[in-house]
């Protein structure tokens, strides 16, 4: 707690509000008491300048493109770290081990398979069934089938369902696209790594052996790293809500997976290539541009601008970057992603980009190495929920811990009609 204050003056009264100060970031005024010092409520709906709950996991400073995980910058952990450290880190608040890291990974690989009854539950779907849709559906179900581990006072039943998720989220999703394309279901294979047994999942098949590609594995891991947590987004902060009143982990990440779905937020990656698609080639990139900066046009560049970053997203940096290797390793080269580098050197050039601060974020490039690897677009937001399922366990997790943990439960400035008197239907 910082020993400054902030001094507000409402209806020719003034009152202190005290100021909080995080280990790095911009101040917080603390407005807890101000309706019962004041009468008034503050405004932000898109919470634009508030802060919604007190965190120890992941720093963002926006201005300078720099996301921390614990302190560790994305950077360093998309290079030398692997996913199942980067969520050991996320969970438990510092690097494992070695032997640490082996428990975990052993502990994880131990509840990848799914109770053999959900697997009944995707034949309820249509097969054209979004991923989404299914991920939605399968992971509520799992509250039904884990009664073992939905007492969120056990910190024990807690660990428990966190690990839960973290392993079924590969199985769940790499059974959603099996069933899209009338493929059998392929039970995990614990030898193989978490990222490589999520790979043979969802494209091996049982008549023949499947061999992990190493490129692309560790792409893959990297792309889950990066997609790991971010802070208080909108899924996350949906998480947070739904837990808040008590409801069991697995109902939660239901709902996060239903926020994460819409195209302002992880649904961009789909949106993005299938922008990518549209354009085609360079040569029509001036066009798009310009229904961009129309007003009149609701088109927007997908994969460009972001609530928080307003300098480049570090994440699109190893995004980047991990394009050409994916491409170099599966000999493929995708002339869409001429077109995503050319898009983005005009539009960084263009004066309502810079004027706007709009760069290109995580999604922009992410979609072109999916797609080299094999997903169709449908699939793309249902990787992000899986990777971001550690994230929003430890988040869950971290709010659940904390002794002064209240439902969340917003106030609204009201413009409905006041009071009035009921008149009976033959009267109007
Ligand atoms: N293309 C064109 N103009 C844009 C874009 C874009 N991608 N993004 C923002 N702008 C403009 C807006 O029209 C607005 O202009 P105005 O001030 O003249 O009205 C201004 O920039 C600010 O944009 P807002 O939408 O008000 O900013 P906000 O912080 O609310 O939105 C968002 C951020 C939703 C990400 C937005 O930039 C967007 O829609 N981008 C495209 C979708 C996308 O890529 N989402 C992925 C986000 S990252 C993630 O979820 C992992």
């Amino acid at each position: 707690m910082a020993d400054k204050a902030a001094t507000l003056t409402y209806d020719n009264k003034s009152i202190d509000l005290p100021v909080l100060a995080g280990s790095v970031g911009p101040d917080v005024i603390d407005i807890r008491k101000l309706y019962g010092q004041t009468g008034a409520f503050t405004y932000d709906p898109g919470y634009k300048s508030t802060a919604s709950c007190e965190s120890a996991l992941t720093y963002i400073d926006g201005d300078e493109g720099v996301l921390l995980h614990r302190g560790y910058p994305i950077g360093q952990l998309a290079e030398h770290s692997s996913f199942m450290e980067v969520s050991y880190l996320l969970l438990n608040g510092e690097l494992p081990s070695k032997d640490e890291l082996d428990d975990f990974t052993y502990t994880i690989s131990r509840h990848t398979m799914l109770h053999e009854q959900l697997a009944t539950f995707y034949r309820g779907f249509r097969r054209d069934a979004h991923p989404m849709a299914i991920m939605c559906g399968v992971v509520g179900a799992l509250s039904a089938f884990y009664h073992d581990s939905t007492d969120i006072s056990d910190p024990e039943q807690r660990k428990i369902a966190s690990h839960r998720l973290i392993a079924k989220m590969p199985t769940i999703a790499a059974m959603a696209f099996k069933y899209s394309v009338g493929q059998p279901f392929l039970y995990p294979d614990n030898s193989l790594s978490y990222t490589g047994n999520f790979l043979r999942m969802t494209f091996g098949v049982p008549a023949e052996p499947y061999e992990v590609v190493p490129a692309v594995e560790r792409a893959m891991d990297r792309i889950f790293i990066l997609h790991a947590d971010h802070e208080q987004n909108a899924s996350t902060s949906t998480v947070r809500l739904a837990g808040s009143s008590g409801a069991n982990p697995f109902a939660c990440i239901a709902a996060g997976i239903a926020c994460l779905w819409g195209p302002a937020h992880g649904g961009a990656n789909e949106a993005a290539l299938n922008m990518l698609r549209e354009i085609g080639t360079p040569d029509k990139i001036p066009h798009y541009i310009e229904r961009a900066k129309d007003k009149n046009d609701p088109f927007r560049l997908m994969g460009f601008g972001h609530r928080v970053y307003k300098n480049y997203d570090p994440r699109a940096t190893v995004m980047q970057k991990t394009v050409r290797e994916v491409f170099d390793a599966l000999k493929v080269n995708d002339p869409l992603f001429e077109t995503a580098l050319r898009l983005e050197e005009l539009a960084l050039k263009d004066d309502y980009f810079i004027e706007k601060k709009l760069f290109p974020n995580v999604d922009f490039y992410s979609g072109v190495i999916l797609s080299a690897i094999g997903f169709p677009t449908t699939m793309f937001t249902a990787l992000f929920a899986l990777a971001r399922t550690v994230g929003w366990v430890a988040q869950w997790n971290e709010m659940i811990s904390d002794p002064g943990q209240v439902i969340g439960r917003p106030r609204q400035l009201y413009t409905g009609p006041t009071e009035r008197d009921y008149v009976p239907v033959d009267k109007r």
